[in-house]
């Protein structure tokens, strides 16, 4: 019999194969398949562990193939991935795995069931295969991280802080919400809809519950919680905002922290700025669910801010677009798709962004910079170059958030001030 999540999973991975994101791959599989179907979890938990342990079971696979996995049937190739995920990873009995992943072949690649049972009961026999002698390849290998970004983490944080890393990267996530505080505190939430939910020191309106889709969580049609990540939520409470600013919000994207701001402090009036319009569109109905005051939504380039708007709020949050290498744990196909050239790219963009987002701070205001990335580039480079060139503003806080310390996905904060009678001299 063909069992349902694994056929998912391997559908699912197939379509990440050809570029489509992770999020919207798993999402087009289990939309056909109902919100309710009994398999969605495990569908999703096992497409999330082949996609973060693929540099693993490639080497491993590698091994045993007499041509490369990529010249494979995508279709081929993803059951490979999944009967090498079972047979390393979760260590399922080689019988039950070989036997399940001829059995899907015969659905999904009839002509290739030959080669998955052939492949598989070799790897079974063989597991990992010999480690690459390079230490820093083999690291990368046995932890299934790209080895550039390895090598980088070494010489930032040293061997054991990077081992944690990549430890925290391959755990499963759990869900992450922040409590809407206008409705109640986590305790008041937990009580009030009889759920258990895990707390955090970084961030109090935090509470970890366990993984189900959104749209089911208790509380979630009445505003009491929305999705978002320990780290983000510590950037969204570490801008300063007083009663009667005007935030701009210039990266919004869906809006989750232009949100979480007026969840602080709803006397504000907050501009959702993006690149994107179809991003924006979310915001209306988000603030209407979390019963917050809507923020004006714009599309806009942060980069070049519209005129008009110059100089004219006293807080501006500049969450940019970077390579999110900081959330490799809730975005493990990242490590397959950036690259070294990725980094230095974004950092171009980032102080580009910052720069055009500094002209609409007034004076006095606060300019917030966070990137969910510890790249030297991305993170201090940024800053730096953008204080070296504009000295009406100088750094008044700064933090690192990591999975070795903090205990959340990685963040970069620089919390910027404008004085107040600024030498414009350097701009
Ligand atoms: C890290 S995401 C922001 C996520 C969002 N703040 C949140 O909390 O969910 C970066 C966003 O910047 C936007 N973006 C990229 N380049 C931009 C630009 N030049 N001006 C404004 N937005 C830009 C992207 O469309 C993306 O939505």
């Amino acid at each position: 019999m063909i069992d349902a999540a694994r056929q998912l999973a391997v559908r699912a991975a197939v379509r990440l194969d050809a570029g489509v994101n992770a999020e919207m791959a798993l999402d087009q599989e289990l939309r056909a398949a109902g919100i309710d179907h009994p398999q969605r979890p495990r569908a999703t938990d096992l497409f999330y562990q082949m996609v973060r342990w693929q540099i693993r079971l490639d080497h491993a696979l590698s091994h045993c193939l007499s041509r490369p996995l990529r010249d494979l049937q995508p279709e081929v190739r993803a059951m490979l991935r999944l009967g090498a995920l079972e047979l390393l990873v979760e260590r399922h009995p080689a019988y039950a795995v070989v036997d399940s992943s001829v059995s899907l072949a015969g659905k999904l690649a009839p002509a290739a069931k030959g080669l998955v049972n052939a492949v598989l009961r070799r790897l079974a026999t063989a597991g990992d295969g010999p480690w690459p002698e390079d230490p820093v390849l083999a690291l990368a290998v046995r932890h299934a991280h790209p080895a550039w970004l390895v090598g980088r983490w070494l010489a930032q944080f040293g061997q054991d802080d990077t081992l944690a890393i990549m430890a925290w990267n391959n755990s499963r996530p759990p869900l992450w919400v922040r409590v809407n505080r206008m409705r109640g505190t986590p305790a008041a939430y937990q009580d009030q809809f009889q759920v258990t939910g895990e707390p955090h020191p970084e961030a109090p309106t935090a509470l970890a519950l366990a993984a189900q889709p959104v749209r089911k969580l208790a509380g979630y049609g009445q505003g009491w919680v929305t999705p978002q990540g320990v780290g983000s939520q510590v950037v969204s409470a570490m801008l300063p905002l007083s009663p009667g600013w005007r935030v701009a919000d210039v990266c919004a994207g869906h809006g989750t922290k232009a949100l979480a701001l007026l969840e602080r402090q709803s006397r504000i009036e907050v501009l959702a700025g993006d690149l994107r319009p179809e991003a924006l569109r979310l915001i209306p109905g988000e603030a209407r669910r979390l019963g917050l005051p809507a923020p004006l939504t714009r599309s806009l380039d942060a980069a070049h801010p519209p005129r008009e708007l110059l100089g004219s709020f006293q807080a501006v949050l500049v969450d940019a677009p970077c390579s999110g290498l900081g959330t490799l744990q809730r975005h493990p196909e990242l490590r397959h798709r950036c690259q070294l050239e990725d980094v230095a790219r974004l950092a171009g963009e980032q102080a580009r962004i910052l720069a055009g987002a500094a002209s609409l701070v007034a004076e006095g205001g606060v300019l917030q910079y966070a990137v969910c990335s510890w790249e030297p580039e991305e993170t201090t480079a940024v800053v730096e170059g953008f204080l070296g060139t504009h000295p009406g503003f100088a750094q008044v806080g700064r933090r690192w958030l990591t999975p070795c310390r903090e205990n959340t996905e990685g963040f970069f904060i620089a919390v910027l001030r404008r004085s107040l009678a600024e030498d414009h001299s350097g701009r």
